[in-house]
Order: structure tokens, then sequence, then C-alpha cells
């Protein structure tokens, strides 16, 4: 059993610093040891580099900051492609979620293939530059990941579509935009919101989840941390109140351990200037560990 940790400390994919210290937070917060603690051989491979906005001029408002995101996302594809070769599981630490589109990537390059990805957000980060209302790029990874605005999200290094439509499913949903509930309509995407995890439970549907992403290529399990009700994980710039409880998180987790289907993980929006003690980080590390096999007994 073996893990890469990678960082990816980027902020450019929205406006609120801090999120670029996400992967020091969740590594302060104890990650290395209890993976090792599991039974994983970790191996550190550091940060991908990634710009201060302060250095930076924005170009297009509709996507703000994307060229220099590109290039940390391809970055870090090559890093995440290195792992997979490798035999390691890739354990991506954002960031802002734009980071996933680079996980993706990598993802899909090791694979020679696009593959399955189940998204635990309160969003769904399927906006484009076209329809986005912010312009903030992180509104954006799984929408470049399909193929979708390609002319946008075209860099060197970026191996895209990196996801297969019909292998989408997304949980924790409660804030959509009027292009993404559109695009969601016709969509092959299985969507648990909120409202359906109340009445079917979370193991359901993340049993449903799993059985709907699980193919060929890969299947990846991107961890937003705004996943989680702000009460237990306030440390997020995009906050939305009604999210996943403590338990309901971490049951998740266990059911993709479980399922044995996961090739990768990636958490992100941690931020340590708008979170509490660094509860937000210690709740990551609970979660990583339990998605990578951690049981009580
Ligand atoms: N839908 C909103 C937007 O496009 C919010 C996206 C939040 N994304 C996130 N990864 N936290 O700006
Ligand atoms: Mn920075
Ligand atoms: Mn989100
Ligand atoms: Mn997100």
């Amino acid at each position: 059993k073996a893990v890469s940790i990678i960082g990816a400390p980027l902020d450019l994919g929205q406006t609120r610093r801090g999120v670029d210290m996400g992967p020091s937070a969740i590594r302060y917060a104890g990650l290395e040891e209890r993976l090792a603690e599991i039974g994983y051989a970790v191996t550190e491979r550091g940060n991908v580099a990634a710009p201060e906005p302060e250095a930076l001029t924005v170009r297009d408002a509709r996507a703000r900051y994307l060229p220099e995101i590109l290039d940390a996302c391809a970055a870090l594809a090559a890093l995440v492609e290195g792992a997979v070769r490798e035999g390691a599981r890739p354990l991506v630490l954002g960031g802002d979620h734009a980071i996933a589109l680079g996980t993706l990537a990598g993802l899909a390059a090791a694979a020679g293939q696009p593959g399955g990805v189940i998204w635990i957000d309160a969003h769904g980060d399927l906006n484009t530059p076209e329809t986005s209302p912010s312009g903030n790029v992180h509104g954006m990874p799984l929408a470049a990941a399909l193929g979708r605005a390609p002319e946008w999200f075209r860099h060197d290094g970026l191996a895209l579509p990196a996801v297969t439509p019909s292998r989408v499913a997304l949980v924790g949903i409660r804030s959509l935009d009027p292009a993404e509930r559109a695009y969601l309509r016709d969509a092959d995407i299985r969507v648990f919101t909120m409202s359906d995890i109340d009445r079917i439970g979370i193991e359901r549907a993340v049993r449903e989840a799993l059985d709907h992403v699980a193919g060929p290529g890969f299947v990846h399990a991107s961890l937003d941390l705004d996943s989680l009700d702000p009460e237990v994980a306030p440390g997020v710039g995009t906050p939305v109140r009604g999210g996943l409880t403590y338990r309901e998180a971490h049951l998740a987790c266990e059911l993709i351990a479980e399922s044995e289907l996961l090739g990768s993980l990636e958490v992100v929006e941690a931020n340590p200037i708008l979170d509490r003690e660094n509860t937000t980080a210690l709740t990551a590390v609970e979660l990583v560990a339990s998605a990578l096999g951690k049981t009580i007994l």
C-alpha cells in the first residue's frame, strides 16, 4: 500500500487568500502519521509551484488567472501521472478546487483514457467561462475535465477530456447556478443533493454514486471540504449551510474505502485563515484516513 502526497497550493481559482495554505494546514494536522498508522508507505512529493495573485494581472474576467491556473494544473498532472506509474495512489492536497483539472488530467494520462469521478461538494463546479457568474475558475474544473469549453482549457500536458460524462456522480449538492442546472437536466450525471441524502440516507447515496462511476481507466474521489456543514468545516471560502454532518462525511469515506474502487483522492478548499484552530484540516485528515481504509476495529 503506497500513497504519494502532492500539494497544490493554488488560490487563483477564487478570491479569498489563505486556501494556498491548505496543503500546509493538512500536513500540520498530522496527515503523514495517520497514513503510516494504517499501514501506508507514504512518499512526500512536496508542492507544485503556484504563483501569488499579487504578482499577476487579470487578463479575462470571465476566467480569472486561467493561464496561470492551467500552468499549475499541467505541473500537477505530471506529478499525478508519475505517482500512478510508480504504483502509488496519488493524494492531492489543495488549494482551491481548480486544481482538480490537473489531478484528473494526470490520472487520464496515466490510464491512457478518461475515467470516473465521485465529486463530493456543495457545488457542481460545472460552469464554463461563458456561464460563470463569478469568473472564479474553482467553479469550473468538472466542466473543464469533461471537455466542455475546450478552447478555453486547451494546454500542453493537460489530456482532455479526462472524465467520461456518464461516469460522474455529485454528492452533497446544495448550490447550483442556472447554467449548471440546465446542463445537469440532460447529462447522464448522477446527482445526490442534500435533499436526496436527507431522504435516502448517505449510505444508499454513496453506494449508488460508486456504482455509477465504476469502470475502466480510473476512479477518483474529489472531496471539496465545503460539502461538509460549515459548523463542522468552517475553514472554506464558499460555505453553504445545510451540508454533510461529520458522521455522514465519515460514512461516505468509509464506503469509498470498502468499495476498493478508488485509485486516487484529493481534498480541496481548506483555508486556514478562515478556520477555527485548524479544525477543518484536522477533519480533512480524518476523512482521508477513512477513505483510505482506516477502520475502528
Ligand atoms: N458556482 C459558484 C461559481 O461558479 C461557486 C463555485 C464554488 N466552487 C468551489 N469549488 N468551492 O462561482
Ligand atoms: Mn500562493
Ligand atoms: Mn464547493
Ligand atoms: Mn468544489
